[in-house]
């Protein structure tokens, strides 16, 4: 198991760094040209090296390092672990040159540092997928059926730190509780469902805090939608049936559904996006790595976003098995990853 919680946050990196490629942006929005650039340079990701100068991982793995960093100070959910991980997420903000961060983190964690509290205004534009990208360490943190309660809480409040709208928070919580079933060993196929099942309880805890519920509750609704259609068309609504694919379902057609799944037409750019294609590419992929890495980290959309938070599952559920070595061995903070799954290994014995 200990080797599953380094894997969690070894591939997270890894997934990033694959996806970001150094910010090149040189091959557009296109998984096809992605592919056939990947296919000739590389013939394929079990080629790549990732290492610095060219595959820095960005501000994905800065800030998810962060969550786990805090988390590693053992300190119970409670206000003065949201205050340590603002702590984390401030420091994680100076590491950011060359990393391409998004502005709706950058800007509300400059506020946080400023006021000094773990709090900022609720925001209906904050569904990016920029608290999604840096959760999943919060359900090697709170495993299990017990700690619900903490993982909800601690994934909203570290995820509401800089977006602060159900659909940007919860894609946080989705995050952190698809690696909580995955340390579980729960069936892949049972997550989506299992994720509805949970909202509600997200919703109790919202009302609870007694911040913002008014608003909280004009823009619930936008994130579970998306997800039912999204089950309904893999027809796992009931956490049981296996998932159905379309009888295609090559580079061009991911791009596609990704896309239709989009908020904007950037597919994983948003709270809910994110997870769901990291999600569906794991329903695809099952344990082969290369696979998994083909659906969910090279397509046209955010794909390093996609990748930290899909690979850190697959590391949740398979550990290292498959991996090639030159995809981690040299990857920039990869001491820092593999201590952070140590410890928060050990912080659940
Ligand atoms: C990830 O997507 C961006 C934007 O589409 C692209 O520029 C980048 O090259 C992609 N990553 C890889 C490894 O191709
Ligand atoms: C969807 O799942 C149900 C329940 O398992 C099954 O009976 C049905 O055949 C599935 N539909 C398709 C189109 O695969
Ligand atoms: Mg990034």
């Amino acid at each position: 198991m200990q080797d599953k919680y380094i894997a969690a946050m070894l591939l997270s990196g890894v997934g990033d760094a694959l996806g970001f490629y150094g910010g090149t942006w040189e091959f557009d929005y296109s998984g096809v040209n992605i592919h056939v650039q990947l296919k000739s340079k590389f013939n394929g990701v079990k080629n790549i090296k990732v290492a610095l100068p060219k595959w820095p991982v960005s501000d994905d793995t800065v800030l998810h390092l962060a969550t786990a960093e805090a988390l590693m100070s053992g300190k119970a959910c409670s206000e003065d672990l949201f205050l340590e991980i603002v702590n984390h997420y401030v420091r994680g903000a100076s590491d950011m040159n060359g990393r391409s961060s998004g502005f709706t983190t950058m800007s509300n964690i400059q506020s946080l540092a400023s006021s000094k509290g773990y709090v900022v205004p609720f925001n209906k534009r904050g569904g990016g997928c920029g608290a999604a990208m840096r959760s999943m360490c919060i359900g090697l943190r709170y495993p299990t059926p017990q700690q619900l309660p903490d993982l909800i809480a601690v994934a909203v409040e570290s995820g509401r730190m800089t977006h602060n709208c159900p659909t940007g928070y919860l894609g946080s919580v989705a995050s952190a509780y698809f690696t909580s079933l995955a340390i579980q060993g729960k069936p892949v196929e049972s997550w989506g469902f299992e994720l509805m099942q949970l909202l509600p309880k997200v919703k109790e805890y919202i009302k609870s805090v007694n911040r913002d519920v008014k608003q909280n509750e004009e823009n619930w609704d936008y994130f579970s939608t998306q997800w039912m259609k999204y089950l309904e068309i893999r027809n796992i609504t009931d956490g049981k049936s296996p998932p159905k694919f379309p009888e295609k379902y090559g580079i061009e057609e991911r791009d596609k559904f990704y896309n239709s799944v989009s908020f904007g037409g950037w597919g994983g750019a948003s709270g809910h996006d994110a997870p769901m294609i990291a999600y569906d590419a794991l329903l695809a992929a099952g344990s082969s790595w290369e696979k998994f890495c083909d659906h969910g980290v090279f397509h046209g959309g955010d794909n390093d976003s996609t990748g930290a938070i899909g690979c850190s599952w697959w590391g949740a559920l398979y550990g290292l098995e498959g991996v090639p070595k030159c995809n981690y061995e040299k990857l920039e903070y990869r001491e820092r990853l593999e201590n952070a799954g140590k410890k928060l290994f050990e912080l659940c014995q």
